[in-house]
């Protein structure tokens, strides 16, 4: 049976890492796959996720499995993070949440339990995702389509012909909504383009599935769940694909969370009955040691509060390295407008750069960005900057 099999396509960000690895150029640089570096070009573990594990070690008592949901106090600690402690719908009873492997966990789980649920759904995806969305739910054998997100002309959103091509989408399909921080775009919606998205889903019938995996590194733990909450504003029913990997450093751990929000605690309630069926058939239970993690430090006042500060340290230099790329490629020369990207939030970009460029920045100069021209802002450094900002003003000649 295996002889016959011929090598798949290497995956569009993972596979870079890989090439990255076997690079030997002292000074590669990887604006790859999207992982967080400080100044010093290095992958940190966030000193309250260590001080959490150190209280997990002396504390800890079994290994015993977790429940098919996960925990209880994960659950509820991440339903209060995406829609503030005192919210409606939380006190209603109208959400459910299982702990996942990470954000992509989220979404095959949401993935599975739409097939289950309304297998003829399609799932709407902006153009450009995320380039393992259609994979995910493709997957899970349910029909993807594409509606129009970016313009490069004004590299914003292209909000009319977004909303037109929404207003066709028949009642009952599902529409993913990036939460904040755009992938791979960094250009979000502003709050008056979620009131009208989120009416027309509630209007129409159209079920989103909102992919929250950056909430903090925009603007703030509360203003990058705007979108969400104003979606929770119109719409009884949705879906949140939370992941931890970014906000919490946690990328191997694997921790995220699904949660479903429904017209009533009774149908949540049922709804949750299939999520688990869908966790149970996929993997059985979640890992225990990233949520333990992610519980630790959201439950406990002051680590919660040493946390925030961590995560506006990430977030702040994120948003000074778009400005000094920006200032840095206009100092060298660049012949272009780059001046969106410091406008833009998150850890991404559309650099505009096309596929040869892109190839002609890993061969000359091993600068390692995917295809799209989608670059990492966050795996810039001060030391990186003159030799990145360099190469890119060399492939643009
Ligand atoms: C990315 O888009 O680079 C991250 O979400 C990591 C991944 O799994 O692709």
């Amino acid at each position: 049976m295996f002889e016959k099999i011929s090598p798949a396509p290497e995956d569009s960000i993972l596979g870079l890492t890989e090439a990255f690895k076997k690079d030997s150029n002292p000074n590669k640089v990887n604006l790859g796959v999207g992982v967080y570096k400080d100044g010093g070009g290095q992958t940190p573990v966030l000193s309250t996720v260590k001080e959490a594990e150190e209280r997990l070690l002396r504390s800890e008592a079994t290994k015993s499995y977790l429940p098919i949901d996960g925990l209880a106090a994960y659950a509820t600690l991440s339903q209060e993070i995406v829609f503030g402690s005192e919210h409606d719908i939380l006190r209603a009873g109208r959400a459910a949440t299982v702990q996942t492997p990470g954000g992509t966990g989220a979404l095959r789980v949401a993935a599975d339990f739409v097939r289950r649920i309304s297998p003829e759904a399609i799932v709407w995806l902006s153009d450009p995702t995320w380039p393992n969305h259609p994979n995910v739910f493709g997957s899970a054998a349910l029909q993807v389509q594409s509606y129009p997100y970016f313009e490069a002309e004004s590299n914003g959103v292209a909000f009319d012909r977004m909303l037109a091509a929404l207003e066709n989408i028949p009642a009952g399909d599902v529409l993913l909504l990036h939460g904040c921080c755009h992938n791979p775009t960094g250009a979000d919606l502003s709050s008056q383009q979620w009131q009208e998205v989120a009416a027309l889903c509630a209007e129409r019938s159209i079920l989103p599935l909102l992919d929250f995996a950056y909430q903090g590194f925009g603007d703030g733990l509360d203003e990058d769940a705007s979108g969400v909450r104003i979606v929770a504003d119109h719409c009884r029913e949705f879906l949140v694909a939370t992941s931890y990997s970014k906000n919490f450093g946690l990328y191997n751990e694997r921790v995220g969370a699904l949660t479903l929000v429904a017209d009533s605690a009774e149908a949540a309630d049922a709804a949750n009955s299939h999520l688990k069926i869908c966790v149970r058939t996929n993997y059985s239970n979640p890992p225990a040691h990233g949520g333990q993690i992610v519980a630790e430090i959201l439950g406990d006042p002051e680590l919660r509060q040493r946390w925030e500060v961590e995560l506006a340290e990430m977030r702040n230099r994120i948003n000074d390295m778009r400005h000094l790329f920006v200032e840095t490629l206009d100092q060298q020369g660049a012949g272009r407008d780059f001046s969106f990207i410091a406008r833009q939030r998150g850890m991404f970009s559309y650099s505009g750069l096309s596929p040869e460029h892109v190839q002609a920045l890993r061969d000359r100069h091993s600068v390692y960005i995917v295809r799209s021209g989608r670059i990492n802002v966050a795996g810039m450094t001060e030391a990186n900057m003159d030799y990145l900002c360099a190469a890119i003003v060399d492939v643009l000649k």
